[in-house]
């Protein structure tokens, strides 16, 4: 398996060439999920004690398997949060992969941390947060969510006041379900101030303002939400910051999805504030172009998250010494072993420069602009509030929640486009409705168009 022979340098080439195949398409197919026994139909068994060759797994993989998954870079896929990696971040994807580092500790990693580390240089520079602030790269901002909860909580605990109670932190129904499902793994009550719209100081206030004694005692941080998943909406930053300043509350920025838009001029100052956060998410697999996975959490002050992370061992004492003493990614997030997933955003910024990101970024609000004056230009469709960020929510007069699955599928199953359905609050219930999100800078005007035509 680790020698070279002819056969693996043919592989080599085939590999190769699927990969500038899929670098430089234009035009792929949005794929359709089949069950897991018509998949095993079609490729019958693969794992067998002698293999079944390099080359007919591949052959399968092309004609079956690639095909029953959505490429997430299609200009008509604008459901959840899409991705659109840039080409050169996919092309270094593949580098990242075959130089195989351990992106733990600069001992091992160092060239590549090193180059992870000027990219996260102009992401820190994009909050606004103080000198020294810094962030590493997750695999998600799932795990950087949990990572910051858990600095917060270790942090609220050095006083021993507070060693033996369970912790409580406040956000928002708007923000994002990993902040509900990492406060459960990091056994911290939650407490979700019932509004999906913008959270402002005074909401919060009024919540803390409402809690019981032990209630208070217990609470320790405060999630904001810099881009809500659903609606694209930005939290009052500097109301909360305010708040959570005189309250001493760790205050949190989930701007996994938003974040990219920090580099927006058209919308810079909705974040206002985030420079005051002690920790915050961002996603470069969303709104940076980078390839799957790559999250980032980010520190006003890093040794906070070191207390918290930094793992022990004594096979790891060698990375303490003088001699690989280095900047070591491990120990501000909860992963050891990594993969230096930042080297992709690197190499593409490096190449194309931090203004084509801000090309690109407005280009999705502008999209989201556009959709808005299609919808209400369409007598079929009406918007549910005003496009934010990059999100549209609007209603098809007349559906019903069956008809937006049914059409959801529809488009789906044809390969056509990708457009999911949610759900707003409207008054006391919550009503299905549809949902754009634009990410992919070629998304086109007629796709919008054909999109909503599909509607009729
Ligand atoms: C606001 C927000 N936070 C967190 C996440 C979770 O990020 P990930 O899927 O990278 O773990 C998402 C994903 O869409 C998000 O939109």
């Amino acid at each position: 398996m680790h020698k070279i022979d002819f056969e693996l340098i043919e592989m080599t080439m085939d590999v190769m060439k699927y990969a500038i195949d899929r670098i430089s398409h234009t035009k792929q197919k949005i794929g359709k999920p089949l069950k897991a026994e018509a998949l095993k139909e079609l490729v019958g068994e693969t794992i067998t004690e002698k293999g079944i060759g390099g080359e007919q797994a591949f052959q399968l993989w092309k004609e079956h398997l690639a095909k029953a998954s959505v490429p997430v870079d299609h200009p008509r896929n604008l459901a959840f949060v899409p991705a659109a990696p840039t080409r050169s971040a996919v092309m270094f994807d593949l580098v990242t992969s075959v130089s195989s580092i351990h992106g733990a500790y600069w001992m091992e990693g160092a060239g590549g941390i090193f180059c992870e580390n000027e990219a996260m240089k102009w992401v820190v520079s994009l909050t606004g947060l103080p000198k020294g602030a810094f962030g590493v790269f997750t695999s998600g901002g799932t795990a950087a969510n949990l990572s910051a909860i858990v600095t917060a909580r270790e942090h609220w605990r050095e006083d021993d006041t507070y060693k033996r109670e369970k912790g409580l932190i406040i956000t928002s129904i708007g923000a994002h379900s990993s902040i509900k499902a990492m406060a459960k793994v990091a056994d911290v009550d939650i407490l979700l101030v019932n509004s999906e719209e913008k959270l402002t100081g005074t909401n919060l206030k009024d919540t803390i303002e409402n809690l019981t004694f032990h209630q208070r005692k217990r609470l320790f941080a405060v999630v904001a939400t810099g881009g809500t998943t659903n609606a694209g909406i930005i939290d009052d930053l500097d109301g909360i910051a305010e708040v959570c300043e005189k309250e001493k509350l760790w205050f949190h920025v989930d701007a996994a999805y938003g974040g990219g838009a920090l580099v927006a001029d058209s919308v810079r100052h909705l974040f206002n504030g985030i420079e005051r956060a002690d920790s915050i998410t961002i996603d470069p697999h969303k709104w940076m172009f980078s390839p799957y996975d790559c999250g980032a959490v980010i520190y006003k002050q890093p040794e906070f998250a070191k207390n918290a992370h930094s793992q022990q061992g004594s096979y790891l004492d060698i990375f303490k010494d003088e001699g690989a003493h280095g900047f070591n990614p491990t120990d501000y997030q909860i992963q050891l072993t990594r993969r230096v997933r930042g080297l992709p955003l690197w190499f593409s910024l490096a190449t194309h420069g931090t203004n084509r990101y801000k090309e690109a970024v407005e280009r999705g609000i502008e999209l989201a602009q556009i959709a808005g004056r299609i919808i209400k230009d369409n007598p079929n469709v009406e918007l549910v509030r005003e496009p934010s960020l990059s999100c549209v929510l609007y209603r098809r007069i007349g559906w019903n929640p069956e008809d937006y699955t049914n059409w959801t599928y529809d488009n789906h199953d044809k390969g056509f486009a990708l457009v999911t359905p949610t759900k707003w609050k409207n008054g006391d219930h919550f009503e299905t409705v549809s949902r754009f999100c634009f990410i992919n800078p070629d998304t086109t005007e007629e796709d919008i168009k054909m999109i909503l035509d599909t509607m009729a």
